[in-house]
């Protein structure tokens, strides 16, 4: 069942519009210095983030595996990952944890010499559901070694368990089995597109996640991917629910800044250049999350998601010449000004 769910979710991204409402990166702007008085070519943007370094503040964000097709695109970014110098996180390993055969559509990966590499699982994986296994700290360690992961992104998405059918919508002890696995694994924890709030955050930092990917609103939807899976299924109900929370959750720069309470932040949710890279670094992100702008060259080929990444760093190169930015740690500190639903959003959490 979660291999036919990994493979909609794909081709469902490929041909439908899933993104939310509202980009909310365009309401932050950096301010251009007409003097920039560095030269672009001394432009440096590597960082080191959880004891690795990365030629961008860039982590390819948790997309697919655990269906035959995922393999080849779980390659292609893993090759690219690795040539260009960017992070990179799996999806779900739930099917290759119940199914040893489709191990292979993740651990492929590990062919590649990517610099910071992320398991993931779903924290209501970790939890008694209607049916289904419980997942142990076992499990959670043999999803790290599937990938030689760095790191595990316990991932929070009680939005689209509501929405799918079957969705596991039991939530109790969720935090507490977060605390157990990040006693043992180096955890973080990863909202899927409807974001983290500050109260959300400061649990999450007490039970002794590593860092925290918020996850916003404004890029690609889940509800909008499950309205259309409903639709395929003709289910009425669940179509209604994916349409009504299309746009639902707290937007990735307001997330950004509510989430900072001093672990990393990874900003994913809406990113789709460079120069959105530059506005989540300068307002407190760590690094950016990209999924659904690199769906489409993951499903072609290696050298399309290259070529797609390259673009995103001459985009964050031009962003941080025209702000006088020679570094990442610069960039951090320039003032921008927020406009718009952001705005408000901050004026008001
Ligand atoms: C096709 C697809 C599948 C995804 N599968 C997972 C997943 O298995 N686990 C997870 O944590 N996030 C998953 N995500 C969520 C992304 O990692 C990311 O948080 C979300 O798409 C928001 O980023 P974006 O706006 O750049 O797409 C998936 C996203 C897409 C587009």
């Amino acid at each position: 069942m979660s291999e036919k769910r990994k493979k909609e979710h794909v081709e469902v991204h490929l041909k439908e519009k899933v993104q939310a409402d509202y980009n909310y990166w365009n309401d932050i702007r950096l301010i251009h210095q007409s003097l920039p008085e560095i030269n672009l070519n001394e432009v440096d943007t590597t960082i080191e983030i959880f004891g690795k370094e990365l030629a961008a503040p860039i982590i390819i964000s948790a997309i697919t595996g655990g269906y035959k097709k995922a393999e080849q695109i779980n390659r292609n970014l893993a090759k690219a990952a690795s040539e260009v110098g960017v992070g990179l996180g799996v999806g779900s390993q739930r099917a290759g944890i119940e199914n040893k055969n489709l191990e292979k559509t993740y651990s492929v990966i590990r062919e590649y010499d990517v610099p910071l590499v992320i398991a993931n699982l779903g924290v209501p994986q970790f939890i008694a559901q209607k049916d289904g296994k419980v997942f142990t700290i076992e499990d959670a360690e043999h999803a790290m070694k599937m990938i030689d992961a760095d790191l595990l992104a316990i991932h929070l998405n009680y939005l689209q368990e509501v929405v799918q059918p079957e969705g596991n919508t039991n939530a109790h002890g969720c935090l507490a089995a977060i605390r157990r696995i990040a006693l043992r694994l180096p955890v973080i924890a990863k909202e899927t597109g409807a974001g983290i709030s500050k109260e959300m955050a400061l649990k999450l930092k007490k039970s002794g996640v590593k860092g925290i990917d918020v996850g916003g609103l404004g890029g690609t939807s889940f509800a909008a991917v499950e309205y259309y899976r409903a639709k395929m299924n003709d289910d009425e109900r669940r179509e209604r629910l994916g349409k009504t929370f299309w746009s639902w959750g707290i937007p990735t720069p307001v997330s950004v800044i509510q989430a900072d309470v001093g672990l990393p932040i990874i900003a994913t949710g809406g990113i789709r250049s460079g120069l959105d890279v530059a506005r989540a670094v300068s307002i407190g992100a760590s690094a950016a999350g990209i999924a659904g702008q690199l769906v489409k060259a993951a499903n072609e080929s290696a050298d399309a998601v290259i070529k797609e990444l390259t673009m995103i760093l001459d985009e964050l190169r031009a962003a941080m010449f025209l702000t006088s930015s020679p570094s990442i740690s610069k960039l951090k500190k320039q003032k921008v000004i927020v406009t718009g639903r952001t705005r408000d959003w901050i004026e008001q959490v």
